[in-house]
């Protein structure tokens, strides 16, 4: 008995020690990470290759038009080496035991569009770059890497950095709105919170840089048309944003639907390899978007499924999101020759590289834990940050006599289909966002004025009375059936009754977003009726806006004493509107997009360029609409405060700067009102004279400057004359000599302004 005790003993020393040996030969091996992941490619067959190039989305959600049955089979034949819209540590375990029945135990990468938020929503990414704050940005972009890494991903979608200037197109929603540099410092705040400093960290997740290129520019804003763009501004305007996300150290790219210059950017290897790997430097892999391959055919640059294969891969694209093509068509390109096994091999190595990174081959369900998913997922902190940068979010468009904010006292009508409303508030792309979890406008009111006012309620009208809109996007479950005319008269009843009337109107979610362009971008129609009627009976309004996208606010303007965009504000969105509402935040928040007067202006942005014939109310041959002024209804960079700022002695550290100086310019900004606030203070240039055209004028810097009421600060600024470069028309970048003005001010319109030389050398 002693004996076979010592033989247990012994043979499980044996073992340990072998299991030991095996481990440590293991993490000797993994610690070469070049090694270890040409060693996997030496052993895999074609078929397994490009089973690395493949994602497709599992059955848990789908995000486009088709989806493929028997992934499952594919996952543990080791044709799929990446899944996406699967999340939960419980799924994705099931998912990733399937990849360790392969041949090869590679482990799926999984991929989501956490776009703003993971379950804690923050507000939609154009709302939150009303708050020009780079560290609330980078903040909410981490918080959604530690919830969605707990939450079983490795992999978001975002950021979203295409420059868009056309408020038709839905889109608009998820970036960061009409300019480049603005735009560019979103782009690498958010790479920065998603991939934090080392993609080992449990917390941090891969960003992919979308939807590289030019996607923001669709003809007409119709989503998925054709783009059609100048070198020039693709270079000077539209790039700038993708870049800096690069050199931010972004480690994917996903290929947009569009076509530039002729080419589909799923084909396009000037794009893909000539400027983004070979000038760029980038080293991390490219994903198309959803079966962007396979849609090549539509666009008519090849013929069939095989040559967009072909083409897509010989451009230098790594991963087919969902089209099955490389699958299908690549082993035979690799046997014609069309396509280089050797290709194949760097493609699976930069994506095996990332799940190295990741630290999958050490251990595939790192990111499988149920424990940590219950502490990290929506927590105190999560909800009031999501609350603090909903607050920073919110523009204050118009508030004539101070009428914002409202005293908690007298008799305060809420009216408007965003009042009780809790599905819009999380916008569109809140991926695994729960709506019923968002606080509602009503709940907050409620109990904010508890005891002190009485507040009362009216739908008044349903988000829209268009019955196709409403099947399209499918709201049929949150339409009041009652018809127009009873919930109209409901709402005037309750109106007649208050002192003071809040209305909450707006888009819906699924007015904005994906596949969600709109011709008017007007508020709805029946909407409209309801706040003209409700106008009509003489009391004060505060209007509160929900959408994804700048509207026409014309007659709201005209109309309307105050008027606040709150956008889609996520989780926290009641709350967050009814401490601006009720004093005890202050809004500060300034647009990223102009807002047109109408529709017929479109597309309207900032930094246009001058016309041979510009404007001039005396002359006919001059350029105008016979109908309508030229300028937005409200400014790049506009947005009004519960306080006043007054700006004084701008002033630069010299009138003559030469090539290598730094331009210092500083200004004075003093809080006159009576409540401590945000200001958003903004710098422009204008080049007067290029040997290209030059835009009227530019933003260069911002800040965010909190002064206390009363108080008085000196801003400082430096320009370095590199930022004063562009693209000229050879397409050279430079730095062109010449009489510069400076702008700052507090929008794009009000500023003080002041002049530069730069020399030659
Ligand atoms: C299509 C969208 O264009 C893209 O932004 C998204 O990431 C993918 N679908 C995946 O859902």
């Amino acid at each position: 008995m002693k004996n076979l005790t010592k033989t247990i003993v012994f043979m499980m020393l044996i073992g340990l020690s072998q299991w030991s040996f095996a481990q440590k030969n293991k993490n000797t091996k993994l610690a070469n990470k070049e090694a270890f992941i040409q060693e996997l490619i030496s052993k895999m067959t074609v078929d397994e290759k490009l089973g690395q190039l493949t994602l497709y989305t599992s059955d848990m959600s789908v995000t486009g038009p088709v989806m493929r049955d028997n992934y499952k089979q594919d996952i543990m034949s080791g044709r799929c080496g990446n899944i996406f819209n699967a999340y939960t540590p419980a799924y994705t375990r099931k998912l990733q035991d399937l990849a360790m029945q392969s041949r090869l135990k590679i482990p799926l990468l999984f991929g989501y569009d956490v776009i703003h938020g993971h379950k804690t929503i923050f507000p939609i990414p154009l709302g939150e770059s009303c708050a020009w704050d780079t560290l609330l940005s980078e903040q909410s972009a981490k918080i959604a890497a530690a919830e969605a890494s707990a939450d079983g991903l490795h992999w978001t979608y975002s950021p979203m950095v295409d420059v868009a200037r056309d408020p038709r197109w839905g889109r608009v929603a998820e970036g960061s709105g009409e300019d480049p540099i603005l735009g560019s410092a979103i782009a690498r705040a958010k790479v920065k919170g998603y991939q934090g400093s080392s993609l080992k960290n449990k917390e941090s997740i891969l960003s992919c840089v979308k939807h590289f290129a030019l996607y923001g520019a669709p003809i007409a804003g119709r989503d998925y048309n054709t783009v059609d763009m100048s070198q020039q501004n693709m270079f000077n305007v539209y790039l700038p944003p993708y870049k800096a996300a690069i050199d931010a150290g972004a480690a994917s790219v996903m290929s947009s639907f569009n076509e530039i210059n002729g080419v589909p950017a799923t084909a396009n290897k000037w794009l893909m390899t000539d400027l983004l790997r070979k000038q760029w430097g980038f080293k991390g892999f490219v994903v198309t978007d959803y079966t962007s391959i396979n849609e090549m055919v539509n666009h008519g640059n090849v013929a069939n499924e095989y040559e967009a294969g072909v083409a897509a891969l010989n451009a230098g694209i790594d991963m087919d999101m969902q089209g099955a093509v490389y699958m299908t068509y690549l082993k035979s390109a690799v046997e014609k020759n069309d396509v280089k096994l050797a290709d194949i091999d760097a493609a699976v190595y930069r994506i095996l590289d990332a799940k190295w990174q990741l630290g999958l081959f050490e251990n595939p369900y790192l990111y499988c834990d149920e424990s940590r998913a219950k502490q990290t997922i929506m927590t105190t902190a999560n909800l009031e940050a999501a609350e603090q940068t909903a607050i920073a979010s919110m523009v204050l468009l118009k508030n004539e006599n101070n009428l914002l904010p409202l005293k908690t006292s007298g008799k305060i009508a809420l009216i408007g289909p965003f009042v009780k409303n809790k599905r819009d508030l999380i916008g569109n792309w809140s991926g695994a966002g729960n709506w019923t979890q968002a606080k509602n406008l009503w709940d907050a009111v409620q109990s904010r004025t508890a005891g002190k006012a009485t507040i009362s309620y009216a739908m008044g009208a349903n988000v829209t009375d268009d019955t196709l809109l409403i099947q399209k996007m499918h709201i049929q479950e949150f339409i009041d059936k009652r018809s127009a005319e009873t919930l109209l008269n409901e709402a005037i009843a309750v109106a007649s009754e208050a002192d003071i009337i809040v209305m909450a109107l707006g888009e819906s979610e699924g007015m904005s977003g994906e596949a969600a362009s709109r011709s008017d971008i007007g508020i709805p129609s029946n909407q409209m009726q309801l706040l003209k009627t409700i106008h009509a009976l003489g009391k004060p309004i505060v209007l509160l806006l929900s959408n994804g996208r700048p509207l026409t606010l014309s007659w709201e303007n005209d109309h309307i004493p105050a008027i606040l965009e709150t956008w889609f504000l996520g989780t926290q969105s009641g709350p967050a509107i009814c401490k601006v509402l009720f004093g005890d935040a202050n809004p500060s928040g300034k647009l990223t997009m102009s807002f047109p007067r109408n529709v017929g202006q479109v597309p309207i942005y900032y930094a246009a360029k001058h016309t041979g014939r510009p404007f001039d109310n005396s002359q006919k041959y001059t350029s105008k609409y016979l109908d309508i002024e030229n300028t937005p209804l409200y400014p790049f960079g506009y947005g009004l405060s519960y306080t006043q700022f007054i700006y004084s002695n701008l002033k630069l550290n010299k009138s003559q700067y030469k090539e290598k100086d730094t331009i210092e310019a500083c200004i004075e900004v003093q809080n006159t009102g009576e409540r401590d606030g945000y200001e958003i203070i903004q710098l422009y240039v204008q080049d007067l004279v290029g040997s290209s055209t030059r835009p009227v004028k530019e933003l260069k810097k911002f800040a965010k400057l909190h002064l206390k009421a009363g108080q008085r600060k000196q801003i400082y600024f430096k320009l370095a004359t590199d930022e004063l470069c562009f693209y000229n028309a050879n397409m050279e970048r430079v730095l062109e000599p010449g009489t510069f003005k400076l702008f700052v001010g507090k929008n794009v319109v009000d500023v003080m302004e002041t002049t530069f030389d730069l020399s030659a050398k």
